[in-house]
């Protein structure tokens, strides 16, 4: 669901309306949620320098599972929050520790730009332990340059909106598959695009996964200021259409609505706008490995940033859980060498420029020190 399906049911009249409605609905930005981006780099202690950008991270669901752990002078122990699972839709908890990897990613590139090394120790309590760290981080003052990449963090968005009618540019994508593999080719690519909606209905129409996502709807500003994370729904047009009665827990979950049958149109049209694919596989399937992984995608997409591009996942067809068995077969068929698990999967082109996603400050992450 984005705006852009609002406005399509409710039409100009409504639109109208929203805007009529002036200072009430022009004051709707969840400016509390969005305040951690605003506070980044705002700390003394480079430990939390470093963190206050690495929570800017994508994120399965903005789920946001990062705690972190800074008893120990120049260490941070990085913990995942098992509370916020998404059981139903990452039964196999990989999805969320691929974003652990983001995090840490982001951390290490912060740091390197206040001339800091981290050495990662990953699961050193192996990665069965039930309350065992995802990684101690140790920090090195070594003069190291700055990560190149940095620049982009503050403009980088999983950008979940059609792209513009237009292949990538050659040079860009070349200059991309440093990071991942970058899918151009005219079949492969409507391949992808009949295959990613296929599974998005799979999601969609399988009760326990779509109620997952909509337990995680923040609808309106109060919402999402009280939860900053989830799927964020707010904003002038979502505040007015939740005023109107038309956006609810209800009506999101309810797939014979017209709002409903609307969202699947529009998703369809975005899909459709999409040229290229960035894809990143992995021989193995380890934690470590998708650790690995969410630290690649990170840097993917603060690469199409400083391009002008943007990234998108499209995860359906990746999930792990028996309806999307067919799906997640013909996924790798496509797309993998025999043995291999596709760890993500995006859209790429060149898409507007969206909105900053909501986040919890820092201090709320912090279970010691
Ligand atoms: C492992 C992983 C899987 C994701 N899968 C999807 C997806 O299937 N669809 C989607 O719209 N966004 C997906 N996202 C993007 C998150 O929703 C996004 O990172 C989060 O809402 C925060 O927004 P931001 O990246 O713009 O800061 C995924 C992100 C990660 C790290």
């Amino acid at each position: 669901m984005n705006k852009r399906n609002f406005l399509k049911i409710m039409g100009g009249g409504t639109i109208a309306a929203a805007t009529g409605a002036g200072i009430f609905l022009s004051s709707r930005t969840p400016k509390k949620a969005l305040a951690p981006w605003d506070v980044a780099g705002n700390y003394e202690d480079p430990r939390q320098w470093a963190l206050s950008y690495a929570l800017l991270a994508p994120n399965p669901h903005n789920r946001q599972p990062w705690q972190v752990d800074l008893s120990e002078q120049g260490k941070v122990v990085i913990y995942r929050d098992k509370k916020l699972n998404l059981p139903h839709t990452d039964p196999f908890d990989r999805q969320l520790t691929i974003g652990m990897g983001c995090f840490l990613e982001l951390m290490s590139i912060a740091a390197s730009n206040i001339g800091y090394k981290i050495e990662f120790d990953l699961f050193p309590e192996g990665t069965e332990a039930e309350n065992g760290p995802v990684a101690i981080a140790t920090f090195a003052q070594t003069g190291l340059q700055a990560d190149p990449l940095f620049k982009h963090v503050m403009q980088r968005r999983s950008c979940k909106e059609p792209f513009e009618n237009r292949a990538i540019n050659t040079a860009s994508a070349e200059t991309l598959s440093a990071y991942a593999d970058i899918i151009t080719d005219k079949d492969k690519v409507a391949a992808i695009k009949e295959l990613t909606f296929a599974a998005w209905q799979v999601e969609m129409y399988t009760p326990r996964t779509l109620q997952e996502s909509v337990d995680l709807m923040r609808i309106g500003k109060a919402e999402v200021n009280a939860k900053p994370d989830g799927i964020d729904l707010s904003g002038p047009f979502f505040e007015s259409m939740q005023l109107l009665g038309i956006v609810n827990r209800e009506a999101l979950a309810d797939i014979n609505s017209t709002s409903f049958k609307e969202g699947a149109k529009s998703y369809k049209e975005m899909l459709n706008s999409t040229h290229a694919y960035a894809l990143i596989s992995s021989a193995d399937n380890t934690r470590e490995e998708q650790i690995t992984v969410g630290r690649k995608w990170v840097r993917l997409n603060l690469a199409t940033t400083g391009l002008g591009l943007s990234l998108h996942p499209v995860s359906q067809a990746l999930q792990e859980y028996p309806e999307m068995v067919e799906h997640y077969q013909q996924a790798h068929k496509l797309l993998a060498k025999p043995g291999h698990t596709i760890q993500m999967l995006g859209r790429l082109g060149y898409g507007p420029a969206t909105a900053k996603t909501p986040r919890w400050p820092l201090e709320t992450k912090i279970i010691r020190g």
